[in-house]
């Protein structure tokens, strides 16, 4: 081969992700791994028998529609009107996707021009900055800083452009926790509207919120029209492998959306999306339930990493704790991961993997508590001896 990079420009620099490492570290080690954010029980068993049954039934053994089951569609308009009173047409303003991962590149894919400005809460969920450079677009980070971890609003307001093309956004945010809130939301959205921006928002937590509450952005005046709203069944129901998510938005954006989906999987899980109709349909305790369960973990790990002598910054949503090593004399977290197994048999992610800012992210350290307790409480031990 040629000295040309086999990797194209878009691409490079974006190697192993950095789950990948740490995951095969803790395997190679034998550690308790709070790196990857997936939980270590699955989700109900009435929902796990319902794609067993469709399997078993021939129901989306073979392609299922291009825009998903008509079953699903109609479970996730009824789910946003039940919980965000936000009412979608199945036919024409639901898109089911593989996972949320599918649904945000297909927005990116779809909605970008090459050049167009991004701007995104940084700290980013990996996969953003990778989709955003696949469009050829140009990522543009508004930095969540440490302890708050709020968005600066005039910032953002600074960081618009004539080229800027739309805002993404994820709440409740992957690592910091951070829940927007009513007002910072509708200071963006009131941005958005005055500068004629689209909005995508990421809201794979939105049933994991412990204090204040979630507020979607598509319920906002003058939103409904620019919002691509995401979500997916994974972390609600604790079946990340099954990848089954969903975009609502209005009819030309959903269209839109669509265009890029259908050449990237066309379609995917259909027995799963079956059970997913099921499980959308679960009376509130469930959801109730989930969030009081993962409330007491994060307590528990919590408390045990500020005994361990990490400062801890407690998140209102997700099931991500990031904390700061200074206090421990560690300067910089990837070291600090890379080592951490050898130390004490734990894995945890360095937020610094998050930031285009690394500075700004270089002493941030994530743990997930979506573990059993005993998982949880034997990581706090080994923590402690640190
Ligand atoms: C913020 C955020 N968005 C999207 C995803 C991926 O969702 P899915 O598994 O449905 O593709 C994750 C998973 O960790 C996430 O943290």
């Amino acid at each position: 081969m040629g000295a040309r990079p086999l990797l194209n420009r878009r691409l490079a620099g974006m190697g192993t992700t950095i789950f990948a490492e740490m995951s095969a570290l803790a395997t190679a080690t034998g550690s308790i791994n709070l790196g990857q954010g997936f939980p270590d029980t699955d989700g109900p068993r009435e929902i796990a028998e319902a794609a067993a049954r469709a399997v078993l039934d021939g129901q989306g053994n073979q392609y299922p529609p291009g825009p998903g089951i008509p079953e699903l569609r109609t479970a996730i308009a009824e789910h946003q009107q039940r919980f965000h009173g936000l009412s979608y047409d199945p036919d024409t303003e639901v898109l089911v996707t593989a996972g949320a991962t599918e649904a945000i590149a297909a927005a990116l894919l779809a909605l970008l021009e090459p050049g167009d400005e991004v701007i995104a809460l940084e700290p980013f969920y990996d996969s953003y900055a990778a989709c955003i450079a696949m469009a050829g677009a140009v990522r543009v980070p508004l930095t969540l800083r440490a302890p708050d971890f709020r968005p600066d609003l005039d910032r953002l307001r600074a960081l618009v452009t004539p080229r800027t093309r739309l805002l993404l956004l994820n709440t409740p945010h992957n690592p910091t926790g951070t829940v927007l809130t009513a007002d910072e939301l509708a200071a963006i959205a009131a941005l958005a509207v005055e500068h004629d921006l689209l909005v995508i928002v990421d809201e794979v937590y939105e049933h994991l919120v412990f204090s204040g509450a979630h507020h979607p952005i598509a319920a906002l005046p003058g939103m409904r029209e620019r919002t691509v709203s995401i979500s997916s069944a994974g972390k609600t129901f604790s079946f990340t492998g099954w990848k089954v998510g969903w975009v609502t938005a209005s009819a030309p954006l959903v269209s839109a959306v669509r265009t890029a989906k259908q050449y990237l999987t066309y379609v995917s899980a259909g027995p799963f999306q079956y059970a997913v109709a099921e499980a959308l349909r679960l009376p509130d305790s469930y959801f109730t339930s989930l969030r009081a369960d993962l409330l007491r973990k994060r307590d528990l790990l919590a408390d045990g990493l500020d005994a361990a002598g990490f400062r801890v910054f407690r998140p209102a949503g997700t099931y991500f704790i990031t904390t700061d090593i200074t206090p421990l004399g560690e300067k910089d977290g990837i070291e600090f991961c890379r080592a951490l197994p050898g130390r004490c048999g734990v894995v945890a992610i360095p937020n610094a993997v998050f930031y285009d800012d690394s500075a700004a992210g270089r002493s941030l350290v994530r743990f997930t508590f979506c573990k059993r307790v005993e998982v949880l409480e034997e990581a706090v031990a080994r923590l402690g001896r640190l």
